[in-house]
């Protein structure tokens, strides 16, 4: 333990920390997309990259949550896992930049995205998407975009569904990845690749798209997004790994999980 007192862990308090962060992060971010980047570095292949932004965003956030909340555990795209003494049981996944090739290469579709989970589940998840400046947020009790709440209404027809997708950066997994959509793409109205997790699953939660899936994402790349989706009133689950196949996430509208999943994978 440390000697600040850490605040008050009701699903409010942590979210507007987790606003307050994902906001000042994604203003850093926002200030130098479009120039030149630097520190850019290869991390599991020559694809997946990370820059001094995606860095200097994450030290951003763990220091506000540090200050508020000392003892709670943080699992962080750019710095792994820091375990602290003890606390309330809390951990919190953060993702700083999700959609750091479009970032990198001028796209405007990437987000910050953090989620803080205790023992009974989620508490507090943003998605902060700076360049249309749009803040979804969840509580255990509802999801909102900019301060409106989000409900999704239910629907039967997989054949009529708009399915987010993303690919991982290995050759070989990618390989596997194209089979699975080569079989959903006849079964759906159409896919999307946008290039940011995060954004795929908030995009879910407000309507946007219908269903999504995705094996070998990182928990903080899907923490955030799926907390959004579940309160909005939509459907998650974990994908089993199999296999050569890692884990996954899929999620949709109410009605559309199990179809979705015939074609993508059992559950975990
Ligand atoms: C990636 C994005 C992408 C998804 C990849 C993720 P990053 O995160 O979310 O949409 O398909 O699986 O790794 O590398 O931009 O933080
Ligand atoms: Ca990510």
């Amino acid at each position: 333990m440390t000697d600040a007192t850490p605040m008050d862990p009701t699903p409010e308090g942590l979210l507007a920390l987790a606003v307050d962060a994902a906001r000042d992060a994604g203003a850093l971010l926002l200030d130098r997309f479009g120039g030149p980047a630097s520190g850019v570095d290869a991390k599991s292949t020559r694809t997946d990259l990370v820059s001094d932004a995606d860095r200097d965003a994450e030290a951003r956030i763990l220091g506000a949550i540090r200050r508020a909340r000392p003892d709670d555990r943080i699992v962080a795209e750019e710095s792994g896992e820091s375990t602290a003494a003890g606390g309330d049981g809390l951990t919190w996944h953060v993702d700083p930049l999700d959609g750091t090739v479009n970032y990198l290469w001028g796209i405007p579709h990437w987000c910050v995205s953090i989620q803080v989970e205790g023992p009974g589940g989620a508490l507090a998840a943003v998605v902060f998407d700076p360049c249309r400046d749009e803040l979804f947020t969840a509580v255990p009790d509802g999801a909102r975009l900019n301060g409106r709440d989000l409900g999704l209404e239910p629907s039967s027809d997989l054949g009529d569904a708009l399915v987010a997708t993303g690919f991982g950066y290995a050759s070989e997994r990618r390989r596997r990845q194209a089979a699975v959509v080569a079989r959903a793409l006849p079964e759906v109205r159409d896919i999307r690749r946008a290039g940011s997790a995060a954004l795929d699953l908030a995009w879910l939660a407000a309507g946007r798209v219908d269903a999504y899936y995705e094996r070998g994402v990182s928990v903080w790349d899907w923490a955030a997004g799926a907390m959004l989706v579940a309160a909005a009133g939509g459907e998650v689950t974990e994908l089993a790994a199999a296999g050569d196949d890692p884990m996954g996430v899929a999620a949709a509208r109410p009605g559309l999980l199990a179809g979705l999943l015939a074609i993508v994978g059992r559950p975990a």
